[in-house]
C-alpha cells in the first residue's frame, strides 16, 4: 500500500515537473555536423544546464520539421519557436535590408564580416524584424561560398549559360545573372536531387554544406572563389521569447551568448575540414583561382552593388562599406 503511495507521489511529481517544463523547438535546414546545426546543439545543452532543466530545447536538423520558406511562416505563427535562418531568407519576407550580406565581395574576411554583425548595423538589423514578430539574438557564421558545377570554374566565362541554384534573393539573382548564368531558386532540401537529375547544373555553397549534403559526389569540379557570405540570424518567436519569465530569459540570453561565440569559433575550422575531406573523397576537383582570376570574378560582378542599391538601400550599402572599405567604383 505505501509503495503504492509513492509510486503515486513519484508520478505526480513527475507530472508537474513535466508540465512546468517549457519546449522550444528548433528547427534548422542543414546537418547536424555543419557549424550552425553544431551550435543549435550546443545551445540546447546550455540551455538545459543554466535553467536547470525548466527548459528543453529540441533540434529538429535537415529540415525534419520545416523547409527554407515554410520555415519562417511557422515561426511567426508559433508553431516552432527558434529557428537561425541564412541572412538571404529575410529579404522575400520584406526586410530586404538582410540581403546587403547577400552582395559580391563585400566582406573580405570574417573580420570584416563582424564588423558588421557585432556592430551598430547587426543590432539594427535585428531591431527591424521587431515589427514582423521576431526577436533577433545574434548572429552565427557560416562562411565564404564557391562555385561547383560538373565543369571546371576558373573565369566567369566557365558559367555562361548555367543554370546555377541559389537562395530566394533578388541580389543573389543579379548576381548569377552577371556571370551571364541563369539564376534557380529551390529550397536547400532539393538541391543534392536538382544537381544529381540535372536540374540545375551548379551551385554555390560555403564548403561545410557542400560536404554535409554530399554534393561532392554530384559536383565533378569546385572552384574557391570565396565571393559572397553565407550565415544566420538566430531568432525567436518574440510573443514566446517576450513571454518567458525573466530570470529563464536570462539564462537563455547567457546560453545563446556561449552558443554564438562557440558558433563563431568554430565556423572556419569546419569550413576547412570540409574542405579537406572533399579532397579526399577524390570526387571533386578543387580549383584555387589565381589573383588575376578571382579579380575577374570580382569585376563581373561588380555591378551587382549599382544595380541593387535601392534594393537595400544606399544608406546601408554604405554604412556597411565604411565598415569594411570596400568600394565597387574603384574595380
Ligand atoms: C541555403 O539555402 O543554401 C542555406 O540557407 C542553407 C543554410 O541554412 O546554410
Amino acid at each position: 500500500m505505501k509503495l503504492k503511495m509513492i509510486l503515486a507521489s513519484a508520478l505526480l511529481a513527475l507530472g508537474c515537473a513535466a508540465s512546468a517544463q517549457t519546449v522550444i523547438k528548433f528547427s534548422h535546414v542543414v546537418a547536424a555536423d555543419t557549424p550552425k546545426g553544431k551550435a543549435a546543439d550546443f545551445f540546447a545543452k546550455r540551455a538545459a544546464e543554466l535553467t536547470k532543466g525548466k527548459v528543453k530545447v529540441e533540434v529538429y536538423a535537415n529540415s525534419s520539421l520545416y523547409k527554407d520558406k515554410e520555415e519562417l511562416e511557422a515561426l511567426q505563427m508559433g508553431a516552432v519557436q527558434m529557428l537561425a535562418p541564412s541572412l538571404a531568407k529575410f529579404g522575400p519576407i520584406g526586410v530586404k535590408e538582410f540581403e546587403v550580406f547577400d552582395f559580391p565581395f563585400i566582406f573580405d574576411d570574417y573580420a570584416d564580416l563582424h564588423k558588421v554583425t557585432q556592430g551598430p548595423v547587426g543590432a539594427s538589423l535585428l531591431a527591424k524584424l521587431e515589427p514582423r514578430g521576431i526577436k533577433g539574438l545574434g548572429f552565427w557564421d557560416n562562411g565564404f561560398k564557391s562555385f561547383s558545377a560538373n565543369t571546371p570554374i576558373k573565369t566567369p566565362a566557365d558559367l555562361k549559360g548555367k543554370k546555377l541554384r541559389i537562395q530566394s534573393s533578388k541580389v543573389l539573382e543579379e548576381q548569377i545573372r552577371s556571370l551571364g548564368a541563369i539564376p534557380q531558386v529551390m529550397a536547400f532540401s532539393e538541391v543534392y536531387q536538382a544537381l544529381q537529375t540535372g536540374v540545375v547544373d551548379g551551385t554555390e555553397n560555403p564548403i561545410s554544406n557542400f560536404y554535409t549534403q554530399k554534393m561532392h559526389e554530384v559536383q565533378k569540379h569546385l572552384s574557391l572563389t570565396n565571393h559572397g557570405y553565407l550565415g544566420y540570424a538566430v531568432i525567436a518567436n518574440k510573443q514566446f521569447w517576450d513571454g518567458l519569465p525573466a530570470d529563464v530569459r536570462g539564462q537563455l540570453e547567457q546560453a545563446m551568448k556561449e552558443a554564438s561565440a562557440y558558433a563563431n569559433k568554430i565556423a572556419q575550422e569546419e569550413n576547412d575540414s570540409s574542405l579537406e575531406a572533399v579532397k579526399k573523397s577524390g570526387k571533386t576537383m578543387i580549383y584555387t583561382p589565381t589573383k588575376e582570376e578571382r579579380m575577374a570574378f570580382k569585376k563581373a560582378m561588380a555591378p551587382v552593388h549599382i544595380k541593387m542599391a535601392d534594393r537595400v538601400g544606399k544608406e546601408m550599402l554604405k554604412e556597411v562599406y565604411k565598415e569594411t572599405g570596400f568600394d565597387p567604383e574603384k574595380l
